[in-house]
């Protein structure tokens, strides 16, 4: 099933998903979590880590522009060179909280990246389609989100291949580049560790640490405006 998905180039677009198959959907959105502490050493076998490479690849892009590239990390020099780029931003970004705040902020373990077999560099090539981009003439940062969404797109399916994915953003850009040999006209996006893990946590470490809270989904949801609301859409009490 998951080869003939996969192998067929156009499958039929009026193909209605089975409850199964919504319900998979909708488990694999809900238990994807970012994982930084629980990896395992197995490596990721090619053929997994293929088909969520495939996955980012199919992605949705401005323009069908596909502004990525992905970079497979697995030379511990490279990733040691990395993990060094992450103390310095981590020790920067700390000093940016109040003293409660940086103290729980030191506690937290951000980044899995020696530990996990696979890091990953997802970038955004700014010029890869040319100077001009169907949907990019207005608003030219659409490249990067594009790249943005084959992350999403790779996490969720490495979720569903019982890969845990974790993105590292403290990290200076530069130094990111650097480690990689990334040209500077080639904007990093994300930097991703991958690999089996111990387990998934049910809810987002940040939320049961305490450090911040799941909004309510009712109370960012409007009608017809910015922060509008008539108080008779039937829609809220479907979102509790
Ligand atoms: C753009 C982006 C950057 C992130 N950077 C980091 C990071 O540097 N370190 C980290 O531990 N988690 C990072 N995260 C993970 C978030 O903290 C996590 O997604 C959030 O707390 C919700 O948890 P969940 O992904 O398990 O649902 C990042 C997530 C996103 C989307």
């Amino acid at each position: 099933m998951k080869g003939d998905i996969m192998k067929s180039a156009a499958p039929d677009s009026t193909l209605a998903f089975s409850a199964e198959e919504q319900a998979a959907v909708y488990k694999c959105i809900f238990t994807r979590r970012d994982v930084r502490g629980q990896f395992r050493p197995e490596p990721v076998p090619d053929a997994t880590l293929a088909r969520i490479l495939k996955a980012a690849h199919h992605a949705p892009s401005v323009g069908f522009m596909q502004p990525w590239d992905f970079i497979i990390v697995r030379d511990m020099g490279v990733k040691q060179r990395i993990h060094a780029a992450f103390r310095r931003a981590h020790e920067e970004a700390a000093a940016q909280f109040d003293d409660e705040r940086a103290t729980r902020y030191r506690a937290l373990k951000l980044e899995g990246i020696l530990e996990a077999p696979v890091g990953l560099c997802v970038t955004c090539d700014r010029s890869r389609a040319g100077p001009v981009v169907i949907g990019r003439t207005q608003q030219r940062d659409m490249d990067l989100y594009s790249a943005v969404c084959a992350v999403q797109n790779l996490w969720l399916a490495a979720r569903a291949e019982g890969i845990g994915v974790g993105w590292v953003s403290i990290i200076d850009r530069d130094e990111l580049r650097a480690a990689l040999g990334i040209p500077e006209a080639i904007e990093p996006i994300a930097y991703l560790c991958l690999g089996h893990v111990s387990h998934f946590a049910a809810r987002p470490e940040l939320e049961t640490k305490g450090w911040l809270p799941r909004l309510k989904l009712g109370d960012i949801v409007w009608f017809d405006g910015w922060r509008r609301k008539s108080g008779k859409e039937s829609l809220l009490s479907e979102l509790e």
